[in-house]
Order: structure tokens, then C-alpha cells, then sequence
């Protein structure tokens, strides 16, 4: 981006916090490609007019999403539940008829897209990581492959028609020429038609300290107020707000075109929230980057006092958040002996940047490690779950936000 300006207003970033060089957030690799590695400087800016939050500069979205594109939603049982439970919210809700049109921006395997096509619902997903589209694609899913932009919209209006519904999850926030995927969006919709996405919150990452939600991929943290500011250029407002406890605290952001709906009590309350909060407020992002640089400390003072105590300590979870901490807190094998992942595409790689081996669930099990730094900390709930035998019998977790501590 020239000049570090708002993607929104135009006007000039102050900046926030400065991560430093890093790499790719779900740049896994192989020993043979480690020289090549790609790294960028992640540092983050506010705008005080449009509110938002966002990266500097991000790496070419060619280099993220791709056919081997690491992440695959379905990973998570959890998430497989709220996204049907957020179908059939829909199903009951007065807008949807079984007529109904409903396009999915960044459908990935299909986790959200499957629960329409299972009931024979007119959709389509837009996905441009072909390896994860080729599930969904297998699933039944009628997905283009390819970037959203609002020349793609024009052709899906041409063969498809305008849609009912415009959903999205944990996407909108990758994408940085947002402005015109607004203006796509909107003339995709027909006048009634709602918009719902849901991404990472900024109020519950400046207040959980969750710093790890900012890497390459999330080039924008949303909030009402700038989600407002964006959406307000294209004609459209937004309707209701409802937040959400996945991602460790996501806003679920329901929109529409301007004046054809009648707003939500809770747009009023999330505003008058973020104001109390300083969601809206650059001292307040300042004041963040302060309780970043103190977590970074104490969880290194953390890990090296175990590793000086000669434990055994290893990663759960080679999330794509986790490349934030290990690059950012400068974590690396001397500390973590290997971040286990259940991800295929994952296993026998290394960690983008540091280089930590990546090994399967299994290899947890055999080496009984006693610590595991929980880097899938969103997924808490299912995973203390699932390792029940090794919290009662051989080790203890580590999280990092809002502290280093030790559970
Ligand atoms: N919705 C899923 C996937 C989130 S990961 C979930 O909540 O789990 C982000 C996804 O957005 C990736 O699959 C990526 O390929 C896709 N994506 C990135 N840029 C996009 C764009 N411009 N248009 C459509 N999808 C995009
Ligand atoms: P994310 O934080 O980028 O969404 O990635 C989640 C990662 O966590 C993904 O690589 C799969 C992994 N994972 C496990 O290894 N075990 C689990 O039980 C869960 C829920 C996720």
C-alpha cells in the first residue's frame, strides 16, 4: 500500500504495533525451502476517521491463498456446529423462503455452504484456495474458484441472478482492496437483501490481548464503527450486530441496503460499547500496543524459566495465529521441541519463520511433554476435551493471553 494510507478514507495510518520481519501465517514449509521463505514487515495502523484498524502493508494475496492453502476449516468440530447452527437460524428467519439465493464469500471445504446444498438451497461459494474449493466442490457445492472482486459480481448477476443473501466468515477481514469487494457485494444483493459476515473482533482483541489474531492474512480487525464507515461508501448500513464466541470473540455484522430495514437495538448498543471502551479511540490502540509488548515479555520469561528447569515443552496446534507469537516473541525449537497438528498438509513441514518441526497428534501422545503451549487457545473448549488424559496424568497447559500462565 503507497504511503501507509487508510484503505478506507485515504487518509494517513498512525501507526500501532511494529511485529517486526515476519513471515507467512500458514507458510508451513519443507527444510529444502527455507531460504526462499518470504518475509514482510507486519506493523499495524489505526485511522481516526473511518475507525479502522489494519495492517501497513500485506503480502500479495497470490502468496496466501493458493492451491495448497493450509488451512481447512473443517479441522473443527465446533465451528461445524456453529456454522449449522447459524443455518438454521436463517432457515427461521423471516427473510428466507427455500427460493431463497445465497452466496458465500470464501467458502473454503465447504463447513458453512454444505448445510444449503445439503437442502437443495440455490447458493454459491467463492473460493479461490482451489484445494480447499475441490472439497467442497466434491461435497456438491456449486463454488467458483476464483478472488471476489465487483467485476466477478457482475458476471455471478449475468448466470445467477442477485442473491437473498450475502454470507461470509472470517474473510472479509483478508480481503485489502475491501472497498471494492463492498461495492461487489452490494450489487449482488437485491434490494431487500441482507449481508451477514462475522470475522475477529477488535474489541475483544485489545481487551484479551489476543495480539496473534494480527498476521498477514488478517489484514483488517473490525469493529461497528468502522464496519459502518466502510459499508456507509457503498449505500448500506448496517442492521443488527451480534457477537459471537468463536475465534475467541468474533461480531457477527448484519447489513443492509440503506433504509430497507429497521435496525436492531443492538447497533445502538454496540456503538455506545465501543465508545465507553475506546474501540473507537486511538489512545486507546496505543495503550494496546503497550499491553503487546508486556505479554510478549512475561511469555518469554515464562518459557525460558521452564526450559532452563530442562522441560519438555511443545506447541498444540500449528495455527496460523502462532506464527504471530514465535516470530514476533522470538520462540523457536531451542524452546518448542515440535507443534503437534492433526492438518495433513501440515505434518513433516516446519513453522513459517522458526523453523519448529510440525508432527502429528500421535508423536503428542508417545512424548508426553510437560508443557503444551496452547496455540489453538479458540478452540480450548474441544481441545481439553479430547486431552483429558494428558491434563489429569502427564502436563500442564501454557496460554498467553491476556498473560503467560500456566493453567
Ligand atoms: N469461511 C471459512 C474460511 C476462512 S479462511 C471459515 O470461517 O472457516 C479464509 C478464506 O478466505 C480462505 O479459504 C481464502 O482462500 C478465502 N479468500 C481469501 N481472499 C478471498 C477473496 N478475495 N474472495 C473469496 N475468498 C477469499
Ligand atoms: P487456526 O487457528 O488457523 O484456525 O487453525 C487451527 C489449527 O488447529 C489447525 O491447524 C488444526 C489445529 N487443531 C488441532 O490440531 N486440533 C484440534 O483439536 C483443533 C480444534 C484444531
Amino acid at each position: 500500500m503507497k504511503n501507509n494510507l487508510c484503505r478506507i478514507s485515504g487518509n494517513k495510518l498512525i501507526k500501532i504495533n511494529n511485529f517486526g520481519k515476519q513471515p507467512l501465517g500458514n507458510g508451513f514449509l519443507y527444510e529444502k525451502d527455507f531460504a526462499d521463505e518470504y518475509f514482510f514487515e507486519m506493523e499495524t495502523g489505526f485511522c481516526n476517521e473511518s475507525k479502522m484498524f489494519q495492517l501497513l502493508s500485506q503480502p500479495d494475496p497470490n502468496k496466501m491463498f493458493h492451491e495448497n492453502y493450509a488451512f481447512y476449516s473443517s479441522t473443527s468440530n465446533k465451528m461445524k456446529d456453529h456454522f449449522k447452527k447459524w443455518s438454521e437460524e436463517i432457515f427461521l428467519s423471516d427473510n428466507f423462503n427455500k427460493n431463497s439465493f445465497v452466496i458465500e464469500l470464501g467458502s473454503n471445504d465447504g463447513i458453512f455452504i454444505n448445510n444449503f446444498s445439503e437442502k437443495k438451497i440455490k447458493h454459491l461459494g467463492i473460493e479461490p484456495s482451489k484445494n480447499v474449493a475441490d472439497v467442497a466442490i466434491k461435497n456438491g457445492n456449486n463454488i467458483i474458484t476464483e478472488f471476489f472482486s465487483s467485476r466477478l459480481a457482475d458476471s455471478i448477476i449475468k448466470k445467477h441472478g442477485k442473491a437473498d443473501y450475502f454470507f461470509s466468515a472470517n474473510v472479509m477481514c483478508h480481503i485489502p482492496n475491501i472497498l471494492d469487494i463492498a461495492a461487489g457485494i452490494e450489487k449482488c444483493l437485491n434490494t431487500k437483501g441482507i449481508l451477514s459476515f462475522e470475522d475477529p473482533y477488535l474489541g475483544d482483541v485489545i481487551k484479551k490481548i489476543t495480539y496473534d489474531q494480527i498476521y498477514d492474512e488478517h489484514v483488517f480487525l473490525f469493529s461497528a464503527h468502522s464496519v459502518e464507515n466502510l459499508f456507509n461508501k457503498v449505500g448500506m448500513e448496517l442492521i443488527k450486530l451480534e457477537p459471537q464466541k468463536t475465534h475467541g470473540g468474533s461480531m457477527r455484522y448484519t447489513l443492509g441496503k440503506k433504509n430497507e430495514h429497521k435496525k436492531d437495538d443492538s447497533v445502538h448498543y454496540y456503538f455506545e460499547e465501543e465508545k465507553n471502551n475506546g474501540v473507537d479511540n486511538l489512545d486507546r490502540m496505543l495503550e494496546f500496543n503497550k499491553d503487546v509488548l508486556k505479554s510478549k515479555y512475561e511469555l518469554n520469561k515464562l518459557l525460558k524459566r521452564l526450559k532452563s528447569e530442562k522441560k519438555k515443552i511443545v506447541g498444540y496446534a500449528a495455527t496460523s495465529k502462532s506464527t504471530t507469537i514465535l516470530n514476533f516473541c522470538d520462540i523457536g525449537p531451542e524452546i518448542i521441541d515440535f507443534i503437534c497438528d492433526t492438518t495433513p498438509i501440515k505434518i513433516n513441514k516446519f513453522s513459517p519463520g522458526k523453523h519448529i518441526p510440525i508432527k502429528d497428534m500421535d508423536e503428542f501422545s508417545r512424548y508426553k511433554p510437560d508443557y503444551a503451549l496452547l496455540f489453538a487457545w479458540n478452540h480450548a473448549e474441544e481441545i481439553f476435551e479430547k486431552e483429558k488424559d494428558y491434563s489429569n496424568k502427564y502436563g500442564n497447559w501454557i496460554l498467553f493471553a491476556p498473560e503467560a500462565r500456566i493453567l
